[in-house]
């Protein structure tokens, strides 16, 4: 396992990977703020608010939901002690992308939703050189939400990928994946997504639960409790031939709050 949880206990995983070229260029290029899109308890803009703290980059979250407060989770109230400038949008608008008025547009950043951009694949190029000195592996399994982290694995890695898919978002997988050459190594699993994004799911609350008894290593249900289920079930199945060298990607996503 690629343990890229321990990165940091509130940038962890594929969120300092996705998030890193960012600072840099802001940093380079003395940019204004940073404005990222995100749902109420979005992991992505969480670690943004956290890393525009620490870096003293502003940093603005456009939240979807405009009946939302930032105090209506500890998450957002959090986000907003951080100096994250937060604004909620009625979904219509949100869907829209609309960058609200009031929020300065000049030498800003934009991050798209969850991440995904060149930019953000470049982060995962350090991912891979790390774990180049450590194993020649025949698969790397991760999990997939904007298939950023899959992305760059395979581009960077070139061998088999396998990414779990988390939601019903094949279509924007494959948008997504145009234009990197991922010579057909990057396959897209979607056997386990448990009917919807972040569904609750016994078997999987159960899953994560054992996982940790067994294991002494958190995971939680939306993302790589999906793939280690889905990475076992695999396994169980004979999906890769005996004596393959698998990596399984620890992506974080486990948020505490301080
Ligand atoms: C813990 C964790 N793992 C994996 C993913 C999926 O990453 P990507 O959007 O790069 O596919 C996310 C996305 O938010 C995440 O929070």
């Amino acid at each position: 396992m690629k343990r890229d949880d321990l990165i940091h206990p509130i940038i962890s995983g594929n969120k300092w990977r996705k998030l890193k070229e960012y600072i840099d260029f802001a940093q380079i290029n003395a940019s204004n703020s940073i404005i990222s899109f995100g749902g109420a308890y979005s992991n992505h803009l969480y670690a943004l608010a956290y890393v525009g703290n620490q870096f003293n980059i502003k940093t603005a979250g456009i939240i979807r939901g405009n009946e939302l407060s930032i105090n209506s989770n500890s998450y957002l109230k959090q986000m907003s002690e951080w100096g994250m400038d937060l604004h909620f949008l009625n979904r219509e608008s949100y869907r829209k992308k609309i960058i609200p008025e009031e929020i300065e547009t000049e030498n800003v950043i934009v991050i798209p939703e969850g991440g995904f951009s060149k930019v953000g694949v470049l982060g995962l190029e350090s991912l891979i050189s790390e774990l180049k000195n450590q194993i020649n592996a025949d698969f790397i399994v991760t999990a997939v939400g904007t298939g950023t982290t899959a992305i760059g694995i395979c581009k960077y890695a070139k061998i088999k990928t396998i990414g779990i898919l988390t939601l019903n978002n094949l279509t924007e997988i494959k948008n997504n994946s145009q234009g990197f050459d991922l010579e057909n190594l990057l396959e897209i699993n979607s056997n386990y997504i448990f009917g919807k994004y972040a569904k609750d799911s016994k078997t999987l609350n159960d899953f994560c639960e054992n996982f940790y008894k067994k294991h002494n290593i958190l995971i939680e249900p939306t993302y790589t409790g999906r793939m280690f289920y889905g990475l076992y079930d695999l396994i169980r199945s004979n999906y890769f031939p005996s004596n393959s060298k698998l990596i399984a990607l620890h992506s974080g996503g486990i948020k505490l709050t301080h």
